[in-house]
């Protein structure tokens, strides 16, 4: 493990903010354990609250206590501790960024990461900056968070501000649901197991689902959501990342731009919803009061206090058109307050052609689930044992999971922060992904302000509105309940 230990700077812009304690200290303070991290390596928080360096590892004490829980342990923190710096930024204060210089310029440290977990309306100014401060050197990285703009035209302006001060190479564009393990498993399945391969097509699959459903609301971010909706936040990376993963060809090596080219093909293939559509594809929802888990939760106007327009539930039918998934539908839905937290994949095959049997015979699906537990199941038809003179069958299900060796299940940041810290962008998203994204995604929004559809609502609690289960029954399917 050691000849792996990295030494780097990393500078968190939003160093106080709630990703950084939720999920960015945390995945450091791992990698610092697990021996990736050289204890030479600092993590400077920046944040624009005025404080000391005690009082700041206080808080990250605290923090990291509350969100690691049992994973906490006070010996391997006080080693971690001495990477933790603290320094005040006003973002768009030109002489606020002299403390950075001041903590850089002292460092034993050649390799820099920027961090930009900040409102993606700062991106540009803080670039900007940091370039006039002199703080960026050749091999400098920086890290965008998502979502890089709210709509095709802002996102460019953003990116072409953080182009004009890092290549495109150094340009780290993170979407975490790329550093799932399941997620990485998706090109494992598909590319090393033979079996898979002819099946993988419309000649054999006759529909994908995907569900990310969440029973949480949208807590303390209500006002940062509501400028979002689902749309923004989920479908136009995690979602859009899911159908690229699953769809895409054979890339030619696991290299970052050979994968990243296949991605593109993809999303350069899928099929516009335009306003003739809008209606039959598409359903937008708001969550209204329910219950979940036996507790009555408010409802999303309730829990901002004002009226809104914005989607809390999004299902699509999407199409790619291209020769291997010509006319095979994709069903997607997410949303805040669902009945549960879960993440799958279903892929359904078609049905056998002709049965020779009695019993009915269920579709092959091979189901992949990555959320809250991780498992990859194979339904299969199978004969029930006996001495029936007609022979019966029943669907039996072949769970594929590997057996676990590792003690602790490693987190999405723990991955994508390692991989920025030793430079490895296959699991970023490159500039054209993001661009092709939105503008897809752009379509369907601005076809539902011309109100194409109206906006419906769920019962929290629920697994969306009713029309979920139409959109699938007109087209004799349905969802595989989770
Ligand atoms: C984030 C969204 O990108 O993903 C959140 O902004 C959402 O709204 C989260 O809750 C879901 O991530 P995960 O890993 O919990 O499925």
């Amino acid at each position: 493990m050691f000849e792996n230990l990295y030494k780097s700077d990393i500078v968190i812009f939003g160093g106080h903010g709630d990703l950084s304690f939720r999920k960015l200290i945390p995945a450091l303070y791992h990698l610092a354990n697990d021996g990736y991290i050289d204890l030479n390596s600092r993590i400077i928080l920046i944040s624009r609250t005025k404080m000391n360096d005690d009082k700041n590892k206080a808080l990250v004490k605290e923090k990291l206590k509350f969100f690691l829980n049992k994973d906490f342990c006070e010996e391997k923190y006080s080693k971690f501790e001495n990477l933790i710096n603290y320094c005040y930024i006003n973002f768009t204060e030109n002489d606020t960024f002299v403390n950075l210089k001041n903590i850089l310029d002292n460092s034993l440290n050649e390799d820099r990461v920027f961090y930009l977990s900040t409102s993606s309306d700062f991106y540009g100014d803080i670039c900007k900056l940091l370039t006039t401060h002199n703080l960026i050197k050749v091999s400098s990285r920086v890290v965008l968070e998502k979502p890089i703009g709210k709509d095709l035209k802002s996102s460019k302006l953003i990116n072409n501000k953080v182009l004009e001060y890092f290549n495109e190479d150094k340009i780290y564009r993170i979407d975490h649901y790329l550093g799932k393990d399941t997620v990485q498993n998706l090109l494992a399945l598909r590319f090393s197991n033979q079996m898979f391969v002819p099946l993988w097509d419309a000649n054999n699959i006759d529909h994908i689902q995907i569900t990310l459903s969440e029973s949480v609301g949208v807590e303390s971010r209500w006002e940062f959501y509501n400028e979002y909706g689902a749309m923004r936040d989920m479908v136009q990376n995690h979602l859009m990342q899911l159908v690229c993963l699953l769809a895409m060809e054979r890339p030619y090596s696991l290299d970052a731009n050979a994968v990243r080219d296949e991605k593109v093909k993809v999303l350069n293939s899928l099929r516009n919803i335009d306003e003739k559509d809008i209606a039959n594809h598409t359903i937008r929802a708001q969550y209204t009061k329910g219950y979940i888990d036996g507790k009555e939760v408010s409802g999303y106007l309730e829990d901002g206090g004002n009226q809104s327009d914005t989607e809390t539930f999004v299902s699509l039918k999407l199409f790619i058109d291209n020769f291997r998934w010509s006319n095979t539908p994709f069903y997607i839905r997410t949303g805040k307050r669902m009945a549960n937290k879960n993440s799958e994949i279903v892929i359904q095959f078609k049905s056998v052609p002709h049965s020779i049997f009695d019993s009915y015979i269920m579709p092959n699906k091979l189901i992949i689930s990555f959320s809250p537990d991780e498992s990859i199941t194979l339904n299969l038809m199978h004969k029930i044992p006996g001495l029936d003179e007609k022979m019966k069958l029943q669907e039996v299900n072949l769970e594929l999971n590997p057996p676990r060796n590792v003690i602790r299940k490693n987190e999405a940041y723990e991955r994508l922060l390692l991989d920025v810290i030793r430079a490895n962008p296959t699991l970023f998203m490159r500039l054209d992904e993001v661009e092709r994204a939105w503008k897809w995604t752009d379509n369907i929004i601005n076809a539902w302000k011309n109100n194409m559809t109206p906006m419906q609502d769920y019962k929290a609690g629920s697994m969306g509105p009713s029309s979920i289960y139409a959109m699938m029954a007109k087209d004799g399917r349905n969802w595989h309940e989770c």
